[in-house]
């Protein structure tokens, strides 16, 4: 949507207004003091908009996604925009053990658990407190064995919108058994608008000397390999499309970029990754905590879905940069933790900032 002068519009609030599992949605508005805009609704914590100015000043849309309630709750593509847990990625055939107890969970991506399974945090309605106009508060408790994870799990989401122009997003979390976690959020990006044609010709650095190579089922071999020499090396800024079509097992098993990579020692104040839109000029530069970042070349959309800009979701119209721990951490015992323990605090922090190119 946009106004009489080009400027993006977020959807209407009114659109967002419903009861799902009895509980009510809405839409929070967060701004700042530069005009810049995003829009959350409760209804999985997703992220319904995010508008920045461009090079020329004009404030553009760059996160994909619906313009009602209805249409992300029908959507057979879950993660537009979405909260993702209580585990990002997927979780081999289901299952994991942890303290000699074997759990199962719910499948929903071949024999694979993806994003939590069904339902992930992605379909349920959080509790949310807007704390004041650039801030809103998201909870939600999940109960004990809900989608086959153990303990209550008590969830806080702080978005916030800075006036560098980021938005940030701080995850914590609470159990009250031994439980495993790996929080991230799914918007997916176009720097150019969303609307305006593919992401191939954005350009993009990613600060990560290895990345995880996956198997036929995306499922990680264990493996850390190192980017040098192949199409995964983003050490230096070069468009997402340049190496896509190459020909390498991993890009071919992936149909594209879906991959973690394994994000070189950074502190949260230097990006991790910096993307740039070739047509607006949209720089957006990732800050985690988070040891990975699964990069994802929107291989699997296909245009079976109306978008709020009125066009369909095409192949590679949006890309992802979820910040997280990696896949199927439980079962890889060389990968870095993800089991929480009762009494201690998860806590992940990402961050989007925008600017323009300079
Ligand atoms: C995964 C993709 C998946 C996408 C949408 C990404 O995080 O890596 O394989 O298709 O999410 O669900």
């Amino acid at each position: 949507m946009t106004d009489t002068v080009g400027h993006a519009q977020s959807p209407a609030a009114s659109a967002f207004e419903s009861t799902i599992n009895g509980k009510q949605t809405h839409l929070y508005i967060l701004k700042n003091d530069n005009g810049v805009e995003a829009t959350i609704t409760n209804y999985g914590g997703r992220i319904v908009s995010i508008l920045v100015p461009d090079k020329t000043g004009k404030l553009v849309d760059v996160s994909e996604g619906f313009d009602t309630i209805e249409t992300f709750e029908k959507s057979a593509e879950r993660y537009y925009g979405a909260l993702i847990g209580p585990f990002a990625n997927r979780i081999a055939n289901g299952k994991f053990t942890l303290e000699g107890q074997e759990y199962t969970l719910n499948t929903n991506n071949g024999a694979n658990t993806l994003h939590g399974g069904k339902p992930g945090f992605e379909s349920v309605v959080w509790d949310a407190i807007q704390v004041d106009a650039s801030t809103l508060e998201l909870t939600y408790i999940k109960k004990d064995l809900e989608g086959g994870f153990p303990g209550n799990v008590h969830v806080k989401v702080v978005y916030c919108l800075t006036d560098d122009n980021g938005l940030t997003i701080n995850y914590e979390a609470t159990t009250d058994k031994t439980t495993i976690i790996n929080l991230t959020s799914h918007p997916y990006f176009n720097l150019n608008g969303v609307g305006n044609g593919t992401i191939v010709d954005h350009t993009t650095q990613i600060n990560a000397d290895a990345y995880i190579p996956v198997n036929a089922n995306l499922i990680p071999t264990g493996e850390l390999a190192a980017v040098k020499g192949t199409p995964f090396d983003f050490n230096q800024s070069t468009t997402i499309g340049a190496r896509i079509n190459e020909k390498n097992e991993q890009l071919e098993g992936g149909r594209g970029y879906d991959h973690t990579y394994v994000l070189n020692t950074h502190d949260n104040k230097t990006p991790v990754a910096i993307a740039t839109g070739d047509k607006t000029g949209i720089v957006m530069s990732v800050f985690t905590t988070e040891p990975g970042m699964q990069f994802y070349s929107g291989n699997f959309m296909q245009g079976k879905n109306i978008m709020k800009h009125g066009g369909t979701d095409d192949f590679r119209t949006a890309f992802a940069m979820e910040t997280q721990h990696y896949p199927d951490s439980p079962n890889q015992p060389n990968f870095p933790s993800t089991i929480l323990k009762p009494g201690e605090v998860y806590k992940s922090f990402c961050e989007y900032r925008f600017s323009v190119v300079k």
